[in-house]
């Protein structure tokens, strides 16, 4: 989305070429390595100068890799016009399993390492020391780097399932992990919306379950052969990156059971859905014919992938079905399971013993701590970190991927890459930190078709990248964001279509002197950031009102700003809005009568009466929620005002278990005693009902015509209950989201 920079370079390296003459500054290494090594230590004035071909000299049991490596090495850059540079590589006892030490000597360069996976790393550290792009003159300064990773399970989760992505795709992705020495590729090859994995015992699984309708008429799908995955499997081996493939189970198995309906507790035909969600048919667990399926599709996994670890999934895993199973309840007779939670432990414990007897080990989202952690289970930690640390007081391994850092499918509005980056896998004084493996970004890909991945990963992934292979104590934000200035070179040179490191820009809110307006200041939160702004009222779309984006701006209606964005003077892809109602409210004394949900704080007890209203993106951070709850929101206007009107917006999600009320209650008083005002019951203005089965996606305005004088406002909304049957969540709680309540002057 940024500009490229490596074509200007390209043409200017072109054009020196034509003219014949050796580049006159030779481009010199200036340290910039990510992930950060643990030590390095360059010389001033002593070079290395390379413009000739590696010359790779190796133990002889590592050479059958030794073209490999020199293709990795001389990808792209090197004109292998002068003499040749030697490159010894040396097998050296007691470093750690990925560990090298790399020395740069102005007639060589010397590599040692325990392991093959070590001379890799050192390989991508000189890879990275060197240009990108082709060019004639390189200088390395001299020195030495000490490096190993801080944790060894390094990962990126793709979820290959929602959307399909190309094979090409998935092994450029295993480079650019290589290339910032993350070891791990989590794929997720079952899914509700997909089967992505060749099954010879069963085709069905692929001939249907890979394929769906969606809501447009169109088909989306795909799945990798046996043949690809192999080749898949083997160009990620030689680049020091395993698969984890994850087979889901009990939930998220929709195309499974569409498939082969008998998988399921009814047995009743279903297509594989075209909408995004926790579903409520899952793996049936009082058949034997389940465990049989699951078992053969195991054997055929694991004869794929190599893996010690295989992933099966685990989470959100609703029980209604197998509450109203009688197989199921059988299931929980026989083995004296005494409810559901524990049918599902018992469920993958089988599944684990299976692996185990095949010498694998298993990994599960944290929901399988839930009626008892498997033998030999390693937890997968996203719901927080507590189910991870949960596994390590209980002597299991652990993978950090808490939702509030390792989400790349969440926008950078909830998770930025300077929140990245303050991630830390490892709480303070915990006991059995050897226990906590490593982590992983997860990539689920529900709204970010192939073409979106790289600007979800990246640049969030560099600094991921950081966390888990450079040490606590060297961690620096304002160091690595110097180094990520020179590693955007590299990223332009391997055409990654990087996203934003952040909002670019962010409004501060206050408040006014003017009564009933309110003061934005625009505030850009990355380097070279400018733009134009417009504010566009709601009711007069010819009034617009442009700023610039030093100033600051007053607000005394209610409409959006549109910020377009340009960065060092190039226009910079995606603007961006504010939605905002200047109101009489707005800053005013606030009481709330709900929890501030850790998730959705909404902007604190404020964020309800700050002029900021709620965008279509639920996790813009100015939503407030409320789960299983209801919410009150009163508001001291200081003074008794003549009132128009009032009026609130709410979100409806049904998909994300999102609802809008069962009823609310708009109220006004003048002595804060007593009170005016009505209940609307289970509809709202615009003709929503709370339970009722609803497709959409939106931000729902309700408003309330008062026409007297009032001090205080008050503002309640009901939840309406648990999920109803025919939702795919169905008994869970609900969700009501809201911002803000605004109150509208008689003028
Ligand atoms: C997950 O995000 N459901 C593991
Ligand atoms: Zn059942």
């Amino acid at each position: 989305m940024q500009a490229r920079k490596f074509i200007v370079r390209c043409l200017l390296v072109g054009f020196v070429g034509m003219l014949g003459c050796e580049a006159s500054a030779p481009f010199v290494h200036d340290s910039s390595i990510v992930p950060n090594p643990q030590f390095q230590k360059f010389e001033v004035d002593s070079y290395l100068e390379c413009n000739g071909a590696w010359e790779l000299m190796m133990p002889s049991d590592w050479s059958p890799l030794k073209e490999q490596w020199h293709d990795w090495l001389t990808t792209d850059f090197h004109s292998e016009s002068g003499p040749s540079i030697p490159l010894e590589i040396e097998r050296v006892e007691g470093l750690t399993q990925e560990g090298y030490h790399l020395e740069i000597r102005s007639d060589r360069v010397l590599l040692s390492a325990t392991e093959e996976a070590g001379v890799f790393h050192g390989l991508t550290t000189l890879r990275l020391m060197l240009p990108q792009v082709q060019t004639d003159a390189v200088r390395l300064p001299c020195g030495v780097i000490d490096d190993y990773p801080r944790f060894e399970h390094r990962g990126l989760l793709l979820d290959c399932c929602r959307h399909f992505m190309e094979p090409d795709y998935v092994k450029r992705m295993i480079d650019l992990l290589a290339l910032h020495k993350m070891n791990v590729l989590h794929w997720h090859l079952t899914e509700d919306q997909g089967w992505r994995i060749q099954i010879d015992a069963y085709p069905e699984l692929t001939e249907k379950g890979a394929w769906r309708t969606e809501k447009d008429g169109t088909t989306h799908g795909g799945f990798y052969s046996k043949e690809q995955i192999r080749e898949i499997v083997a160009y990620a081996e030689m680049r020091n990156v395993t698969i984890i493939p994850e087979i889901e189970l009990p939930g998220h198995s929709s195309a499974a059971l569409a498939s082969y309906p008998w998988l399921g507790c009814t047995g009743e035909a279903m297509e594989v859905p075209n909408d995004w969600g926790v579903f409520k048919d899952i793996y049936c667990a009082g058949q034997d014919t389940t465990f049989v399926f699951l078992r053969t599709v195991l054997d055929e996994v694991m004869e794929l992938f190599p893996s010690t670890y295989i992933h099966i999934g685990g989470d959100e895993a609703p029980k209604v079905r197998w509450e109203a199973c009688a197989k199921c309840q059988n299931r929980m007779r026989d083995h004296g399971l005494h409810d559901e939670h524990e049918l599902q432990s018992w469920f993958i414990g089988e599944i684990g013993q299976y692996l185990e007897s095949h010498g694998r080990k298993m990994i599960g989202w944290d929901e399988i701590l839930e009626g008892g952690l498997p033998e030999g289970a390693t937890v997968q930690s996203w719901r927080g970190m507590e189910g991870g640390l949960a596994a390590v007081a209980a002597g299991h391994d652990a993978i950090m991927s808490p939702t509030s850092h390792c989400y790349f499918d969440y926008p950078v509005e909830s998770t930025d890459m300077e929140e990245v980056y303050g991630f830390e896998p490892v709480p303070e004084g915990l006991e059995g930190e050897g226990r906590i493996l490593g982590g992983e970004c997860n990539m689920w890909s529900e709204h970010a078709p192939q073409a979106l991945v790289d600007s979800k990963v990246f640049p969030r992934m560099v600094a991921m990248s950081e966390v888990l292979w450079s040490s606590k104590e060297t961690r620096n934000w304002q160091a690595f964001q110097n180094r990520m200035d020179k590693h955007y070179d590299r990223l332009d040179a391997w055409e990654v279509d990087y996203g934003w490191e952040t909002v670019p820009l962010s409004l501060d809110w206050r408040t006014s002197t003017d009564d009933g307006c309110i003061q934005v200041q625009f505030e850009p939160a990355m380097k070279g950031v400018g733009g134009t702004a417009v504010f566009w009222p709601v009711n007069d779309v010819r009034d617009e009102v442009a700023f610039n984006l030093q100033d600051s701006a007053v607000i005394c209606e209610e409409g959006v700003i549109r910020v377009a964005l340009t960065r060092n003077g190039e226009e910079m892809g995606g603007g961006l809005e504010f939605p905002i109602a200047g109101h009489v409210g707005a800053f005013k004394p606030v009481k709330i009568g709900h929890a501030i949900n850790e998730y959705y704080p909404g902007r604190g007890v404020q964020g309800l009466s700050d002029g900021r209203l709620g965008s279509l993106d639920f996790r813009d951070g100015s939503w407030q929620a409320a789960q299983g709850e209801n919410m009150m929101v009163e508001v001291d206007l200081e003074k008794a005002i003549s009132i128009d009107s009032l009026s609130m917006q709410f979100y409806l999600y049904q998909d994300a278990w999102i609802f809008v009320p069962d009823s609310i209650r708009f109220q006004w008083s003048i002595d804060g005693v007593s009170w005016k005002g009505n209940w609307l019951v289970n509809s709202l203005s615009n003709g929503y009902s709370a339970l009722e089965p609803n497709d959409a996606q939106e931000v729902i305005r309700t408003s309330y015509g008062v026409e007297e004088e009032a001090r205080f406002i008050r503002f309640e909304a009901m939840n309406p209950g648990p999920c109803p049957d025919w939702h795919d969540a169905a008994s869970s709680s609900t969700w009501i989201f809201m911002d803000e309540l605004v109150v509208h002057q008689k003028h």
